[in-house]
C-alpha cells in the first residue's frame, strides 16, 4: 500500500498565518502539523509516502523531511500548483501508486485514540474498496458528511450539505484499493471547479463498497483549518502530553515501533535536537522501547 499526504492549498482561511507559509508547517504545540498525518500512515505501516504540497512548500517540506531514509521511509514530492481539490492527489500522485491501494492522508488532519494503530492496520489488512472514517461533530455543516446502514456501509454521502442528515463527519483519511486512480481521471469538476473526494468515494458507495468505520468518543480528531481548530489542537497535545504523559506524532519514536530504524538511530537523531524536549524525550525512550 502506498501513501499520500496531501498538504496543499493556500490556507485562506488562516490568514495572515500563512500568507507566507504554508499551513502544514505551522506549529501544533510542539511540531510542524505534517508530522501528524505523516504519523498516521507510518502508523499503518506505510513506508512509501507522497507528500503533495504547493511549489512554494515543496522545498521547505523537503528540508524537514529529507527522503525519509532517518525514519526508515521512502519519501517523494511533488507540487499542486493551485488547489484543484482532494482528489486531483490521485492524478498527481498515480505514477507513485503504480497500480497499488493506497491510503490518503490531508496535511491538516490530527488523529489521536487508544487503539488507533491496531485499528489502521485492521483496515489495510480487510480492505474491500475504500474505507472512510467517520467522527460525530457539532458544525456538520463543514464537512462532508456519512449515512450507514446497519452493516456499516456507506449508503450516502454529502459535501458541507446545508441541511445535514446526519452528524458524522467524513474524515480527511482515506483507504482505497487499487481503482482509486481510474475512478479519479474518470471525475468531472464540481461547480467550484475541484476534483471532489465526495465524488470518488461517491463512485464506491454506487458499488456498494465503501465503508465508514466510526471513531468513538474516545476518539479526538482536528481539522486544523480555522485559527480555532489550530489552537484547539495544540492544546489538545499539549495536553495529552503534559497531563497524561502520552506523546502525540514524534515520527523517530512511532518508526521505532515500527521496526524502521533501530534504537541507536532514534537516539541519534534526538541527541541532534537534546536542546528541545521532543529531541530529549527521543534519547530518554530510544533504549527503554528496544
Ligand atoms: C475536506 C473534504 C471534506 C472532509 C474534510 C475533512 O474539506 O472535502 O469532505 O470532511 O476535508 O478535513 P475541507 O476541509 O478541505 O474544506
Amino acid at each position: 500500500m502506498k501513501g499520500i499526504v496531501l498538504a496543499g492549498g493556500d490556507g485562506t482561511r488562516l490568514f495572515p498565518l500563512t500568507l507566507a507559509t504554508s499551513k502544514q508547517l505551522l506549529a501544533i504545540y510542539n511540531k510542524p502539523m505534517v508530522y501528524y498525518p505523516l504519523s498516521v500512515l507510518m502508523l499503518a505501516g506505510i513506508r512509501d509516502i507522497l507528500i503533495i504540497s504547493t511549489p512554494s512548500a515543496v522545498p521547505i517540506m523537503r528540508s524537514l523531511l529529507g527522503d525519509g531514509s532517518k525514519l526508515g521511509l521512502n519519501l517523494s514530492y511533488a507540487v499542486q500548483d493551485e488547489p484543484r481539490g482532494i482528489a486531483e492527489a490521485f492524478l498527481i500522485g498515480a505514477d507513485h501508486i503504480g497500480g497499488d491501494s493506497s491510503a490518503l492522508i490531508l496535511g491538516d488532519n490530527v488523529f489521536h485514540g487508544a487503539g488507533f494503530p491496531e485499528l489502521l492496520r485492521r483496515t489495510r489488512d480487510t480492505l474491500d474498496g475504500c474505507t472512510l472514517f467517520g467522527y460525530s461533530v457539532a458544525d456538520p455543516e463543514r464537512y462532508g458528511i456519512g449515512e450507514v446502514d446497519a452493516e456499516g456501509m456507506l449508503v450516502s454521502i454529502e459535501e458541507k450539505p446545508a441541511r445535514p442528515r446526519s452528524n458524522n463527519a467524513i474524515t480527511g483519511l482515506y483507504f482505497y484499493d487499487e481503482q482509486a486512480v481510474e475512478i479519479a481521471r474518470g471525475l468531472t469538476p464540481s461547480a467550484r471547479g475541484e476534483l471532489e473526494i465526495t465524488d470518488l468515494n461517491l463512485a464506491y458507495l454506487r458499488q456498494g463498497r465503501a465503508k465508514l468505520v466510526e471513531l468513538s468518543g474516545a476518539f479526538n480528531w482536528f481539522d486544523c483549518g480555522t485559527h480555532d481548530s489550530l489552537l484547539a489542537a495544540s492544546q489538545f497535545v499539549q495536553f495529552i502530553e503534559k497531563h497524561q504523559g502520552e506523546r502525540v506524532g514524534y515520527l523517530e519514536e512511532i518508526a521505532l515501533r515500527m521496526g524502521f530504524i533501530d534504537a541507536e538511530a532514534c537516539y541519534q537523531l534526538g541527541a541532534g535536537m537534546r536542546q528541545s524536549n521532543y529531541g530529549r524525550y527521543l534519547t530518554e525512550i530510544a533504549y527503554a522501547l528496544d
